[in-house]
């Protein structure tokens, strides 16, 4: 797992998709640029997700918040007060971590053993194995079920109630050792806000205290009205963005899974009251369905509904992805009630309510949110593409087999040689191409090598141009997938891409 995990970190910065920030001066924690095919990559995945949910619907529309927001904003979204970590210090390595998460690491490796007492009775039993069977029935896994049960309910208990000495006694009960060092001796538990805090303004007495925002939902709630009246829009509609958002979060590791600096793609629904939990279960199925479409694999895919619910929300699950480090978050479905545009009412004094010509009413709207991470989708993307294929002479090639809607590169043109009119003819192919798709030109080594090169970038398709060519008008693609060849006319090269990125 971990061996994975450090192939796509390095695969994705030997091939310039992810690098870490200000590496000349050794980096930022937590913090990472998207270099050329990122960047692409990125852009690709922004735009499948904006045209599932602005184009394809016509009630919802996509607005651009500003980052800075009035600082009132947070104090009304609950941030201010309730946007905490909790906090545990290790004393004798003065390392900081958050408490919940030691408790779910313990958890988790918790989990791992029920993953080897599978694995084991699968090889034991062989076709005769029902998995199902096995882990309801086995005595050994369901007490480990049971430890993970209670563990995570314990917590989520004592963190609602605010009991942190409670959070503090739990890991001292499990035993949990400082994950670097081995030692047990811990601080109290305290809570720590993740907003990034700034000033506007010049002087020090008028300069204003603001946040960057940690979410970009606030800027959709502060516009509910302004849309809905400008763009006539009649519940139910939504408001879609997407976004850099900010949190100093204290857990910076597992590369972009975790930021300090990232890009969030929202919906926020909003929906007449009653109606949440139908809509809660559509855009879960929406959600899920959109995932899917990517073709990554439905194993790979789960919900994980919410027992601690979120200040907010009177119903929350989460989309969750295998990672190469286990099943995460990766997308979340909230439902919101009318908890935001009621704080907003009371804090502004402005009324952002509906009213409904079908029933002669005015309500505060109820909202659904689906909110997912854009780096977060890109590392599900990403890990989940790179693979090492074992080839039938014996040697491996590494591919990267990028959903090819997503992919940064859609063809490398290569002439066989750098002679004899081919690279002309590869010049051509490309200009006619770039109008449409982000294609390449490659001469450089032989043209396996080069194959391989896209291969491993992730790009669809190679054409390949040869003395032939010259003469027939026809060159040869190449599948990256399946690395099966066939000659096609130049002239139709353009409906082949098309058919295979297009969505
Ligand atoms: N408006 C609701 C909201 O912000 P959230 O669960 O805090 O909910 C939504 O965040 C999504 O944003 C997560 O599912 C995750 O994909 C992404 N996300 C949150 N914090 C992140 C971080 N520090 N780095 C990268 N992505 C993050």
């Amino acid at each position: 797992q971990d061996d994975q995990f450090k192939k796509v970190i390095s695969h994705a910065k030997e091939y310039g998709y992810v690098f870490q920030s200000s590496e000349i001066y050794d980096g930022l924690s937590a913090v990472y640029d998207y270099a050329q095919n990122g960047a692409e990559l990125k852009k690709n995945i922004r735009d499948y997700w904006w045209k599932a949910m602005v184009q394809m619907n016509e009630n919802i529309v996509g607005i651009d918040a500003a980052i800075f927001m009035h600082p009132t904003t947070w104090k009304a979204s609950g941030h201010v007060d309730a946007f905490n970590d909790p906090l545990i210090d290790n004393k004798d390595s003065k390392k900081r971590y958050r408490a919940d998460v030691l408790i779910e690491d313990y958890c988790a490796k918790i989990e791992a053993k029920i993953d080897k007492e599978v694995a084991k009775a699968a090889k034991r039993f062989g076709d005769a194995f029902n998995k199902e069977e096995f882990v309801s029935t086995n005595g050994r896994v369901l007490g480990y079920q049971e430890k993970i049960n209670t563990t995570l309910s314990r917590m989520a208990k004592s963190l609602e109630n605010e009991d942190l000495a409670d959070v503090k006694a739990l890991i001292e009960e499990l035993g949990i050792a400082d994950p670097l060092t081995g030692s047990k001796n811990w601080t109290d538990v305290k809570q720590f806000n993740l907003m990034f805090g700034t000033k506007l303004g010049a002087s020090a007495e008028s300069a204003m205290d603001l946040y960057l925002r940690p979410e970009t939902a606030q800027g959709i709630f502060v516009n509910f009205l302004n849309v809905q009246k400008t763009g006539r829009m009649k519940i139910p509609f939504g408001i879609a963005q997407t976004g850099k958002a900010f949190r100093n979060e204290i857990v910076a590791r597992q590369f972009i899974f975790r930021m300090r600096e990232f890009e969030q793609m929202e919906m926020q629904f909003f929906i007449k009251p009653g109606t949440q939990q139908k809509w809660y279960e559509y855009w879960k199925e929406a959600r899920m369905k959109w995932h899917l479409s990517l073709g990554m694999g439905a194993d790979n895919y789960r919900f994980h509904d919410h027992e601690k619910l979120a200040h907010y929300a009177d119903a929350a699950s989460d989309i969750e992805f295998k990672f190469p480090f286990g099943f995460k978050e990766l997308e979340g479905i909230h439902s919101r009630t009318d908890f935001d545009l009621k704080a907003h009412e009371e804090h502004s004094g402005k009324k952002l309510q509906y009213f409904d010509h079908a029933d002669n009413s005015s309500y505060t709207p109820y909202v659904l949110e689906t909110s997912i991470g854009l780096d977060r989708m890109f590392l599900a993307v990403f890990s989940n593409s790179l693979q090492e294929e074992a080839l039938e002479n014996g040697t491996t090639r590494t591919v990267l087999k990028l959903p090819s809607v997503l992919a940064p590169v859609k063809a490398a043109v290569l002439p066989l040689v750098k002679k004899d009119g081919l690279p002309e003819i590869a010049r051509k192919i490309i200009e006619d191409l770039k109008w449409d798709f982000n294609v390449i030109y490659d001469e450089k080594d032989a043209v396996g090598r080069r194959y391989r090169r896209q291969d491993a970038n992730g790009t669809p398709f190679c054409i390949t141009v040869d003395h032939e060519s010259l003469d027939d008008k026809m060159v040869t693609i190449r599948h990256r997938d399946t690395m099966a060849q066939e000659r096609v006319n130049i002239e139709d090269l353009r409906e082949i891409i098309k058919q295979e990125v297009d969505v």
